[in-house]
């Protein structure tokens, strides 16, 4: 580890792991997985070589939506352990040199929390200004046109004080008016709980949508709206999401977390890159990563990406730090959306570029989406608009540890059925194969962090065309790397029209290409992808 790299904080040189815990590994034959589990994975995470551990909601809720509904926001909910355990958990993440995210659900409570089950008991409980109520309009309707994330309207009517409430996603996820001191002041009383407990970070859900426009005016129609979108689309959520008094709430999280020592935060944040960088705040005091998913967004062509990271550099803020993803558990799985050989040179792509890399878990054993029989959907995005295949649950099954029943994830019967071919993808085989995913991503992961061009280094666009993009990665004084990506199956020549150069291949999709002199007259196979240590140069 060279001395560049002191000057750079751990989630600036780290690589983030999100874990979906009821996925990823079941300790109790319950078939759900909990921290037990994830105790008993570490070592696997330390072997891989991540950073750092993003833990999706494991809060006591009523799982309307999976943990992202939180009826006590210091707590652990059952199915996953105790506080016991999660105490454990930090500890043993902390002596395995790693670091712990949580995910912090403010947006929004689950409507057993008892701070609404108050709001909603009378109009003039002391809470009831801590969630959005209005009066219907003259005709009876809800007070404006704001729809919910999942279908529907975005208000539900409430029979016994007769006000309608906002929910942005479930009606059991109503939402919290972040306008209220008092909801602040809650807020930040739960982040400090777990700062103090030792955590190190909080992934912020849906953070664009914390503040609504003061007016409650009604949002516009989508004229971009086709019938295959979600109903949410249809209209343009200008009043209802990204309202610029949202970034003093950030800005307010960001003062308490900067009071702890090396403490950060990430944005989940869906918004147009010019919109996206503002989140990192004025000076630098909002979201240390606002999360950059254009490369789950954009279509997966050479040109549309290389332009993407371009416009991407060049719209971050002055130490803004960049940071990209794959995937999620919201979002169709990479090997599924790219295919299994490209989704290779997406991992190759997600780990050189310029800025902190968040992996999805099973990704790096190239996981794909799995097909949940019609009666077997849990997803509430899925069971409430069923006609649009949104259900999120084909992402989130469980993690393939080896061959033996149930993948090595659970005694019982899982939550979520898995992969049928979970035989032949699973981390123990892969783990012996030298071709496979799993040593792909471990590889990548060594590399980025041994070479501090690749942990740290300048990002240098070199050329695109339609099938392969090209960068380079370089820190002073230390060797500089260019990268080769071809996004399409068909094999591609890069050919740069002025550069002259000689270097060798470190790493390669094909490790056969693995150890070669190379100049700059390069073809490289479909679906491959090349890193080259330059050693000779006109670049
Ligand atoms: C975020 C979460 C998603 C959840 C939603 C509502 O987008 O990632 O899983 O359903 O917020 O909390």
């Amino acid at each position: 580890m060279s001395e560049i790299k002191n000057d750079y904080l751990w989630w600036q040189t780290g690589v983030v792991y999100q874990i979906y815990p009821r996925s990823f590994q079941d300790s109790n034959g319950d078939g759900i997985g909990d921290l037990q589990g994830i105790l008993k994975r570490l070592d696997y995470l330390q072997w891989l070589g991540v950073d750092a551990v993003w833990i999706s909601p494991i809060y006591p809720s009523p799982m309307a939506d999976f943990g992202y509904d939180i009826s006590d926001y210091i707590g652990i909910h059952p199915l996953f352990g105790s506080l016991d355990d999660f105490d454990r958990l930090i500890q043993e993440v902390h002596a395995r040199k790693m670091k712990l995210i949580l995910d912090l659900v403010p947006n929004h409570t689950s409507d057993q929390h008892p701070w609404f089950l108050e709001s909603r008991s009378s109009r003039d409980n002391p809470k009831r200004d801590w969630y959005i109520w209005k009066n219907p309009r003259p005709d009876g309707g809800p007070p404006n046109n704001w729809l919910s994330v999942f279908g529907g309207s975005g208000w539900e009517w409430d029979e016994k004080t007769e006000q309608y409430y906002y929910h942005a996603f479930l009606k059991e996820q109503p939402d919290l008016n972040w306008r209220h001191p008092e909801v602040q002041q809650a807020m930040l009383n739960v982040m400090r709980f777990w700062l103090d407990r030792g955590v190190d970070g909080f992934r912020i859900d849906v953070m664009w949508h914390m503040i609504k426009d003061l007016q409650l005016r009604d949002n516009p129609v989508n004229p971009d709206y086709q019938n295959h979108m979600a109903t949410y689309e249809q209209l343009l959520p200008v009043y209802s999401t990204d309202q610029p008094e949202v970034h003093e709430i950030v800005q307010k999280m960001r003062k308490l977390l900067d009071s702890y020592s090396d403490r950060m935060m990430i944005g989940e944040i869906y918004l147009p890159i010019q919109k996206l960088v503002t989140y990192y705040g004025i000076d630098g005091k909002g979201a240390h990563l606002p999360f950059n998913f254009q490369l789950i967004s954009l279509p997966w062509e050479a040109k549309v990406i290389a332009a993407a990271i371009d416009q991407y550099e060049g719209a971050l803020p002055a130490n803004g730090w960049p940071n990209w993803v794959l995937g999620n558990h919201d979002q169709p799985r990479i090997t599924s959306r790219v295919g299994i050989q490209q989704a290779r040179v997406a991992a190759m792509l997600l780990l050189t570029l310029r800025g902190t890399p968040t992996i999805y878990y099973g990704d790096e054993i190239g996981m794909r989406d799995v097909p949940i029989p019609f009666q077997e959907v849990q997803d509430p995005q899925g069971l409430n608009m069923p006609d649009k295949n949104l259900s999120r649950d084909p992402a989130r099954t469980p993690m393939q540890w080896d061959a033996s029943l149930q993948a090595g994830f659970t005694e019982g019967k899982p939550w979520l059925r898995l992969d049928r071919a979970f035989q032949r993808t699973n981390v123990q085989l892969q783990k012996e194969d030298p071709y496979s995913m799993l040593l792909l991503y471990k590889r990548l992961i060594d590399l980025r962090h041994i070479e501090p061009s690749l942990t740290v280094g300048d990002y240098t666009p070199v050329c695109s065309d339609n099938q392969m993009l090209a960068f380079t990665r370089h820190a002073e004084g230390h060797p500089k790397f260019l990268i080769i990506l071809n996004l399409s199956h068909r094999p591609c020549y890069f050919k740069p029209s002025t550069l002259t150069f000689t270097g060798t291949v470190v790493m390669a999709t094909s490790p056969e290409l693995e150890g070669s002199v190379v100049d700059e007259n390069i073809s490289l196979s479909g679906d491959e992808g090349v890193i080259i240590r330059i050693t000779d140069t006109g670049l």
